[in-house]
């Protein structure tokens, strides 16, 4: 693996998988194709953007005469897919965009890397394309897919479409499907940094439902060292799933925020629920750990720890993701609900 081509390397995961890859691994040359959307900041990337390994192209996952290009100018051998709309509550008010990124734009990256016969497709997934559990149980990767939002819907296409083009054109690849992450950089329109953004202006907290579903709660960091294990390690038509074994509530998660910034429980508003809310996501990560040797680098309270003191340092970088679309996403959102 020398040369790879990252995708929406400018959002949450693929900005901090970014920086691992360009921090610890100097031999490897990074390309990140990013559109750019309302989730891809530039700002994410800002300490690393001039490192010589680094090249960013603002493009779409679903121009294939673009990705053809990249592959051929870059030598690339490697494409990890992160580029995704990404947030369950977006695809439930405009399922379209989910198609046309997540499915199609797959298969776009699929075609380029089959005709160029790359040395590996990673596709980054989610649990959530497993549906959602009962108070019993883990996801393991035989739990059949069963997903429940578009988004989800959306992810499983794709995971199926990776797993179609390895069997019948032998496309190398591997799908990871991870849990819930948190950590720097993420938009705070998913819960933790919308809890701490609201919390530190002493906004409510908007809970959805009474509260009690529960997510299986991942460093960032620990999920872009786990996809680089399965980049180094894993045999080609694997897939792993990935997580910390840190199940809680989200009532409880946001409980911890709260206290953690000194703010009262007073700031915790029930709203609506989400339609077709999963009730409950935990994963048995026993196969990465067990096969690839890798494991999670900090335990919840250390991450989240972290996570709220990132935040506390970078309330400029918080303050620009939350102007403009932004506010008439908040509005739309959560006005009345
Ligand atoms: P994000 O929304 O923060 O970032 C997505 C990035 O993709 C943005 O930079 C955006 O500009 C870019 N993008 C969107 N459409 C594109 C297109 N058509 N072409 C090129 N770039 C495009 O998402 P994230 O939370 O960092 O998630 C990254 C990946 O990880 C997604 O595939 C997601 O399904 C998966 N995942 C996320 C989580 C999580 O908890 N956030 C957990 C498991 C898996
Ligand atoms: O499980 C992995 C998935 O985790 C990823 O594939 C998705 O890209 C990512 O967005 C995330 O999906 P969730 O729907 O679990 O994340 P979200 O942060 O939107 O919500 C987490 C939980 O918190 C969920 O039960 C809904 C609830 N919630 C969320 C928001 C934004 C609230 O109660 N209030 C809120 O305002």
């Amino acid at each position: 693996m020398k040369n790879i081509l990252v995708t929406g390397g400018a959002g949450f995961i693929g900005s901090n998988f970014v920086r691992m890859a360009l921090e610890e691994h100097p031999d490897v040359h990074v390309v990140n194709l990013d559109k750019l959307t309302y989730a891809g900041n530039l700002q994410n990337l800002a300490d690393v953007q001039d490192r010589p390994q680094y090249s960013f192209v603002h493009g779409d996952i679903c121009d294939g005469p673009l990705v053809e290009r990249l592959l051929e100018e870059h030598k690339i051998d490697t494409i990890v897919n992160f580029a995704a709309e990404s947030h369950v509550d977006r695809s439930i008010t405009g399922p379209k965009i989910f198609i046309e990124t997540n499915v199609t734009g797959t298969l776009t990256l699929l075609q380029a890397a089959r005709d160029k016969g790359l040395e590996r497709f990673l596709q980054v997934s989610t649990d959530e394309v497993y549906g959602s559990l009962g108070s019993e149980g883990k996801f393991t990767e035989q739990t059949p897919l069963s997903p429940n939002s578009p988004y989800s819907a959306s992810k499983a296409g794709a995971d199926h479409l990776v797993r179609a083009f390895g069997h019948t054109f032998g496309l190398k690849y591997n799908i990871t499907n991870c849990s819930n992450n948190y950590g720097p950089y993420q938009f705070p329109e998913k819960l933790i940094p919308l809890m701490i953004h609201n919390a530190l202006h002493d906004k409510e907290l908007p809970v959805y439902g009474d509260g009690m579903q529960v997510r299986d709660w991942l460093y960032v960091y620990d999920h872009c060292t786990a996809i680089w294990q399965v980049l180094e390690k894993a045999p080609p038509g694997q897939t792993y799933n990935i997580g910390g074994c840190n199940e809680k509530a989200n009532i409880e998660v946001v409980e911890i925020i709260l206290d953690r910034l000194n703010k009262p429980r007073s700031l915790i508003r029930y709203v609506k629920d989400r339609p077709g809310h999963d009730r409950r996501y935990a994963i048995d990560a026993g196969k990465i750990i067990s096969q690839l040797g890798w494991k999670p680098s900090v335990t919840f309270e250390q991450g989240i720890a972290k996570t709220i003191d990132w935040y506390l340092s970078n309330e400029k970088w918080l303050a620009g993701v939350v102007s403009g679309e932004y506010q008439q996403y908040y509005q739309r959102m959560y006005a009345g609900r």
